[in-house]
């Protein structure tokens, strides 16, 4: 298990675009790994590779309720969105904060799974808002910039 260093709101690496994966290697496969860690391990359901200062077309996402469900994203491209769906998001690179931002309620991603090859997912609520919010991390984009209202403090829950 290896964990990298979260790059926070602030650090212009985050407001890069990102550019696309050519071939899959074994560095790339241990930074999904290591991506995939460094999510579960700050208890996020999503991350992009520009969060650990890697500035490629990878995100992964993991939205179940016991942690076992990891997704990767690799290339990915948005080919539909409908609806809409308005709610709180936060960010493991805006720690502490939450705002609420209006993202569609369904996505269709087309991307490359770990084997570079392609698949369809389609998403809808958490999902699709995790995509769309993953999405953004690879053109330079946090979700502080779509927050309608104020980016408010979250209480920290204790267990
Ligand atoms: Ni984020």
């Amino acid at each position: 298990m290896a964990l990298r260093e979260i790059r926070i709101q602030g650090d212009p690496i985050l407001n890069k675009t990102c550019k696309p994966v050519a071939q899959i290697s074994d560095r790339i496969l241990e930074l999904i790994d290591d991506m995939f860690d460094t999510m579960y391990e700050a208890n996020g359901v999503g991350l992009a590779a520009p969060q650990i200062g890697i500035l490629k077309r990878i995100f992964v996402i993991d939205v179940s309720e016991e942690g076992n469900e990891p997704m990767v994203f690799i290339n990915p491209r948005i080919v539909k969105t409908s609806g809409t769906q308005t709610g709180d998001e936060g960010c493991l690179s805006v720690p502490g904060k939450t705002a609420t931002v209006t993202r569609p309620g369904y996505v269709v991603v087309e991307a490359y799974d770990e084997n570079m090859e392609k698949f369809k997912l389609e998403g809808e609520g958490l999902l699709a808002r995790a995509i769309m919010h993953e999405n953004d991390h690879l053109d330079g984009h946090l979700y502080v910039e779509k927050a309608e209202g104020p980016v408010r403090d979250v209480k920290a829950t204790q267990e």
